[in-house]
Order: structure tokens, then C-alpha cells, then sequence
């Protein structure tokens, strides 16, 4: 292994999603079983222009893994897309003497960090967390598996009211670029249809849907619908279109919002992130940088962080045909 790398600054940036906190415990306990010193940045790329950090130890990291949200908390630095905020982070990582870069975050943070390290020579490696499970290089990110969870929990609850009423739900749930969350909660939660940005079924398509749910004897129904899908202007025009074009039905919309992002990681969630969390400190150590830790078919891989930056996952095919066979 190569010992050029003595000191390890770890910071969180971007949304936040349970189960950072596991990974930063993963990097600072690596670095201590390495011998390595461990700075923890404040707010991402913000706390690094300013200063704010903090040495970490294996005990400063105890009880957090059980934590959702960032210890370290998160920002998105508008001050790290200028030149001269980021000639004054490399002034103040030079000062601290911290040789390399643990980010953990999603695309915007790892292509920070590749502008970064090609000016100023930090070696950077990127821990994908962020709940929307979007991120190229790896097929789960830390927090999705929580998100999916607390998506289906409250899916649940709304059944249980939407079918007391005979009502048609609209849930929207997060995913501005992306339907994993829709798609796998959609499924998971027995969703009638499920309306993501990658796929426009138009409203004709939706209309006939649930008309046709409603002719097989469907008395309720809910539709999940990512936030950033096209099919309608947002959830509430939906709800009103439909509510229109089918008065039978009673249309509602729940928005979930952040409760999605929050709350006690799942054992998924914690074992990912520990698992990447110590994989990115041993990278480094390999002499590798400027890559993404990832899993694929529960393997750790390395990605350049240049290819995984160019563009979003693709969405899972088979699971949205999969979701249009159940709901018939
Ligand atoms: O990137 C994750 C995500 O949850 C998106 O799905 C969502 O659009 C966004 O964060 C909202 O983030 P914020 O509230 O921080 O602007």
C-alpha cells in the first residue's frame, strides 16, 4: 500500500440521506485502523472554504450509525463554483495538511470534486448517498433502501384510507431526475400506476388506466408519482385533470416531501455505507483517485468519476412491466 497519504478529510454534500452518518464512521474508523489522521469539513465544500472542520476520532463517530441526517451536516457551496473559492479551499487544506478527499454525496458533489483535484492535485474518491439512486457506477446509493421504506410505509397508511373512502390517490414522491423511488415503491406498495421522468405514458394512456381499474372493480386506487415526472404539470393539475375527465372517482394527492429523506437508516443502508465508507479510505490508500466507490452484484467497484458524471442510471425495464401485469 502506498503511504504518501497521512491525512484524510471526510465531508457530506448535496441532499442529505440516512445513512451518511454510517459512512462517515466507516471512513474515520479506517483511517484510525490505518493510522491515517481523519479531519471531518462542515457543510461540504463550504466548511473547507471556511475552515470549519474538525479532527475525528474512532469515538467521535460512536452512536451516529443508527443516525439518519449528516453529523457533519450538508450544503451545496455555491462559493466552491468560483475560482477563488476553490484556490481558498486548497489554501486551507494545504494549511491543515490533509492529502486527500473523502466526499460523500451525489453527481454535483463528485463533479466538484473532479474539477478540484485536476486544479490543485487533491486526490478525491466519492461515496454515492443520496436517496434518489441515480448515480452511474453503482447500482445502490446509501439512503435509497431507507427512502423506499418510509415511501412504502406511508403508502400503506394512505390504502388504508384511500380504500375506506373509495378514493383515487396521487402520491408523489421524490426523484426530480429519476423513478427509482416511484418505480420500487411503486411496486413494493401495490401501486395502480406508477409515472416517472423517464417514461411519459401521456394522459390518455393514464385516463384509459384507471378507467379500465374501475371496470374490473377496483373501488380505490393509488398512482405514484415521481416528482419530476412529465406526464402532468405536477401531482395537484393530475389529480384535478383526472378528477374531471373520471368523476367517479374522488381524487387526492399526499405529497411525502422530506419525510423521505429523513429518519434511522435501514440495516441495508448502514452495511452499504460502511462497506463503501472503508473501501474509499483503502482506495486511496491504493493509490487510486478521482474515482467513485460503488456495488455491483455485491462487489465493490472503482469508477472513474468522469464516466459516472455524464449522465443518470437507467431505469429497471422489466420492473415496469412487471408493475403494469400486477395491476390489472
Ligand atoms: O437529490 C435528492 C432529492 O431528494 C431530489 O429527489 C429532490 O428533488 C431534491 O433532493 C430536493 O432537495 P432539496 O430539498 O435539498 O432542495
Amino acid at each position: 500500500m502506498s503511504r504518501d497519504i497521512k491525512k484524510i478529510g471526510v465531508m457530506t454534500s448535496g441532499g442529505d440521506a440516512p445513512g451518511m452518518n454510517a459512512a462517515i464512521r466507516a471512513v474515520v474508523r479506517a483511517c484510525a485502523y490505518y493510522d491515517l489522521k481523519c479531519l471531518g469539513f462542515y457543510r461540504g465544500y463550504q466548511g473547507i472554504i471556511e475552515n470549519d472542520f474538525e479532527e475525528m476520532s474512532p469515538r467521535s463517530v460512536k452512536n451516529i450509525i443508527n443516525k439518519g441526517g449528516t453529523v457533519l451536516k450538508s450544503a451545496r457551496s455555491q462559493d466552491f463554483r468560483t475560482k477563488e473559492g476553490r484556490q481558498q479551499a486548497y489554501e486551507n487544506l494545504k494549511e491543515a495538511e490533509v492529502d486527500a478527499l473523502v466526499l460523500i454525496g451525489g453527481d454535483g458533489t463528485f463533479t466538484g470534486g473532479l474539477i478540484f483535484s485536476q486544479e490543485y492535485d487533491i486526490p478525491v474518491v466519492g461515496v454515492p448517498g443520496t436517496i434518489d439512486n441515480d448515480i452511474r457506477g453503482t447500482q445502490f446509493t446509501i439512503g435509497y433502501d431507507t427512502a423506499l421504506n418510509t415511501v412504502v410505509e406511508a403508502v400503506d397508511k394512505i390504502r388504508d384510507t384511500a380504500s375506506s373512502h373509495n378514493r383515487l390517490f396521487f402520491v408523489e414522491v421524490m426523484g426530480r431526475d429519476a423513478g427509482f423511488i416511484a418505480l420500487n415503491s411503486g411496486v413494493g406498495a401495490g401501486a395502480e400506476e406508477i409515472l416517472i421522468p423517464e417514461e411519459n405514458i401521456g394522459l390518455d394512456t393514464l385516463l384509459e388506466s384507471l378507467k379500465r381499474s374501475k371496470r374490473s372493480g377496483k373501488s380505490s386506487s393509488i398512482v405514484i408519482v415521481a416528482e419530476g415526472d412529465k406526464t402532468g404539470k405536477n401531482v395537484f393539475e393530475l389529480a384535478e385533470y383526472v378528477g374531471k375527465n373520471l368523476p367517479e372517482y374522488e381524487t387526492k394527492v399526499t405529497v411525502i416531501g422530506h419525510l423521505q429523506r429523513g429518519g434511522s437508516p435501514t440495516c441495508f443502508d448502514r452495511v452499504l455505507a460502511s462497506r463503501l465508507g472503508v473501501k474509499a479510505v483503502e482506495f486511496l490508500l491504493d493509490g487510486k483517485r478521482d474515482i467513485m466507490v460503488g456495488i455491483e452484484n455485491n462487489i465493490i467497484t472503482a469508477t472513474d468519476i468522469d464516466a459516472i458524471t455524464k449522465g443518470h442510471n437507467d431505469i429497471n425495464r422489466e420492473l415496469l412491466r412487471i408493475s403494469d401485469i400486477l395491476s390489472i
